[in-house]
């Protein structure tokens, strides 16, 4: 709705936000949550281990409390089991690099010349770590077979399914199939260092042996012919050039068996402006010259690719056959 008179309040809203991020990228760069990983330590003893002054680590300590980061007993801090898992460096699930890439101010002046400029700003994104925490994402499990169950694959049957998944991250919306339909089998393609997150979700989900895992790049790995019958693309389409998304449907189609199913599932460019999407459409473009495509653009190029029954199922879900 339009405001008729000028509003402090959105003002102060639209900065304020920062200041969480920033207390804790400072946490994260003097590394508090690492020296937590044995016992805990009152204010003096992080001081030392952390090289700061006391009486501002003491207020960075109450906030980090306040915000569910620290646990306080009788003036010894620890570790919140967030905090332990993801903030740690000596715990493999470190998620703290992608906070700092993120958050990071190169990062967004890498954005502001990719506005001025239109050239991409490529910056390094630590996928592993999102895939760690991702892996942790329990509510994901149902929102993956409603996905599936939507694309027209009832996860309940117990029937034969062999699926491609390609950046596939944690690898959880497969494992997610895996676990219900248990004749069914993935092989999921990723960097080398993401897939040990999914090996080791898959062994977390009791699916391990009916996975298998390809490292490489996508542009480039071969995919295969008529081996699948269904491929999985989620949420690695927007980070593609509209090129790369056609270049990458036609190789899906050839691995696809005859009426196999390519399942999206990223964020689409609404009609009506709205937050997320137009957000993800900026980030995605400034980053990798990619784009939150409308649906409309989908099913251009997946047409174009041969394919039929183009479909939108779900806000964020797409599919079509072979
Ligand atoms: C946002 S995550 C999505 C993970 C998962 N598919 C999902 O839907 O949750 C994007 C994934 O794409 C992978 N990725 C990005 N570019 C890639 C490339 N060129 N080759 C292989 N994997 C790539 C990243 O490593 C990351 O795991």
């Amino acid at each position: 709705m339009a405001h008729k008179s000028p509003d402090p309040d959105l003002f102060y809203s639209l900065y304020t936000g920062i200041f969480k991020p920033q207390m804790i990228r400072l946490a994260i760069q003097i590394d508090l949550f690492s020296m937590l990983d044995d016992d805990p330590l009152s204010c003096p003893e992080l001081a030392e281990a952390c090289q700061c002054h006391p009486q501002g680590l003491q207020s960075l300590l109450d906030y980090l409390v306040a915000v569910q980061l620290l646990n306080c007993i009788q003036g010894k801090y620890s570790n919140t089991p967030t905090s332990a898992a993801f903030l740690n460096r000596r715990r493999k699930s470190f998620a703290g690099d992608w906070f700092m890439v993120e958050t990071s101010p190169a990062v967004w002046d890498g954005f502001l010349q990719a506005l001025r400029y239109g050239q991409p700003a490529y910056p390094i994104i630590p996928f592993e770590q999102d895939a760690w925490l991702e892996s942790y994402r329990t509510p994901r499990l149902e929102s993956s077979l409603e996905m599936w169950h939507a694309a027209g694959i009832d996860p309940m049957l117990n029937i034969p399914i062999r699926i491609l998944d390609i950046a596939c991250g944690c690898g959880i919306k497969s494992f997610a199939l895996l676990q219900t339909n248990p004749s069914a089998r993935v092989v999921c393609i990723d960097r080398p260092e993401v897939l040990d997150v999914s090996t080791c979700l898959a062994g977390r989900m009791g699916v391990r042996t009916r996975s298998s895992f390809r490292k490489g790049d996508l542009s480039t790995i071969s995919l295969g012919s008529s081996e699948f019958n269904a491929a999985l693309l989620g949420q690695i389409t927007y980070y593609l050039t509209p090129d790369q998304n056609l270049e990458l449907f036609d190789r899906i189609f050839t691995a696809l068996l005859p009426g196999g199913l390519l399942l999206i599932d990223a964020a689409m460019r609404m009609e009506q402006p709205e937050e997320a999407s137009s957000m993800i459409d900026f980030l995605t473009w400034a980053s990798s010259g990619g784009g939150a495509y409308p649906f409309d653009a989908y099913k251009r190029w997946l047409l174009a690719s041969g394919y039929q029954m183009v479909e939108q199922i779900g806000s964020t879900w797409l599919k079509a056959v072979k």
